[in-house]
């Protein structure tokens, strides 16, 4: 008569074997009783050496509980973890093992059947996977490291490039109260007469709603109005009396020299246009084209507003200084005629507004 242990063997060997699975039976106290011929491969040993063997020895598993296979034999439910086989010498063999207690069904003592799987390709494709992840990531690191480090550059590039802008603009306006003051000693006056337009002019498109940066270019604009005058000979600019028609007309040419002189780059726009029109008037009766009302570029006729203003409250070799209020009864007297309606409310509403300082101190 076959012992019920044996039964159950040849149960293993013949159903479990089939499907490619290890697969081995231990008893209550954990020996091995039987394992099939796939098993035995796995391990790398006989069947008949695994016999007698305590489970221990062989199959280390990865449970909630530890490494501990007696964990897994308490269990009275079928289970799966994973865990390694041991093969000798020859590194462990990563497995899935399933596990649960012999049905009562099979006849056989208490004990537990386990099946085991090879998971070593698995194992490594992870790993692989992992190593893959991990280089990902610091590669990832590395070029967000290298994206923020070039942000940061651009960044104190922009800044240099900021300050050497600024320092340029500096450098221009510099330049450019040079040469009006060079211009305006052939005039007999001062760098005071351009300093007191550049504010005016400046503080007049303010009011008429520009933006700053407009009345700034407005303001370092008008600085150079009547740079043209380096053309006309001293002893008409600084004639006392008043000058014959031929005088005039050479005077006049100051508008268009000052044109011709200015440079042609985008900077000087402004200047150029103001130098050439900052003598016409709003109903067509000025020079040198006769512009009439919005023909006349709007900085030429904020210029001509200031100009005119700062002439009249400063003496001149052929006039003294007038008071201001009479200065500006001028202004309103002729607007519509000389000057931009609109620019003159702006200049008074100026005026207002820098009480501390007039244009034409
Ligand atoms: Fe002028």
């Amino acid at each position: 008569m076959p012992e019920p242990q044996d039964n159950a063997c040849t149960l293993i060997d013949h159903v479990v074997g089939a499907v490619g699975c290890g697969a081995l039976m231990v008893d209550a106290a954990g020996t091995i009783r039987c394992a099939n011929q796939r098993l035995a491969g796995m391990a790398q040993v006989a069947v008949a050496r695994l016999v007698g063997k305590p489970l221990s020895a062989l199959v280390t598993p990865m449970t909630p509980a530890g490494r501990k296979t007696g964990s897994m034999l308490e269990r009275t439910a079928p289970a799966q973890t994973e865990g390694t086989l041991a093969r000798g010498s020859a590194p462990p063999l990563p497995v899935l093992i399933a596990h649960g207690p012999l049905p009562p069904e099979l006849g056989a003592p208490t004990g537990h059947l386990l099946l085991l799987i090879d998971i070593a390709k698995q194992k490594e494709a992870d790993e692989r996977q992992h190593a893959l992840l991990a280089e990902v990531s610091r590669f990832s690191d590395t070029v967000i490291e290298q994206a923020l480090e070039l942000k940061r550059y651009a960044q104190r590039l922009e800044e240099r490039v900021r300050e050497r802008t600024r320092e340029l603009h500096e450098a221009n306006i510099d330049a450019i109260f040079m040469l009006a003051v060079a211009s305006e000693a052939k005039d007999a006056d001062t760098g005071a007469h351009v300093l007191r337009i550049q504010r005016g002019s400046a503080g007049i498109a303010r009011m008429l709603g520009l933006s700053e940066r407009e009345a700034e270019e407005i303001g370092y604009s008008a600085i150079l109005h009547d740079v043209g005058k380096m053309v006309v000979p001293d002893q008409i600019l600084r004639k006392p009396g008043p000058l014959t028609p031929e005088e005039r007309v050479i005077v006049e040419e100051h508008t268009l020299a000052g044109e011709r002189i200015l440079s042609t780059k985008p900077f000087f726009a402004s200047a150029r246009r103001i130098a050439r029109s900052h003598h016409e008037n709003w109903d067509g009766s000025g020079y040198p084209d006769r512009l009439v009302g919005e023909e006349i570029a709007l900085e030429a006729r904020i210029v001509h507003v200031a100009d005119v203003f700062d002439a009249l409250t400063n003496a001149r070799v052929y006039k003294p200084a007038w008071p201001m209020e009479e200065a500006l009864s001028f202004l309103r007297e002729h607007r519509g005629r000389m000057f931009d309606p609109a620019v003159v409310r702006a200049f008074e509403a100026f005026l207002e507004a820098s009480a501390d300082m007039p244009v034409g101190e």
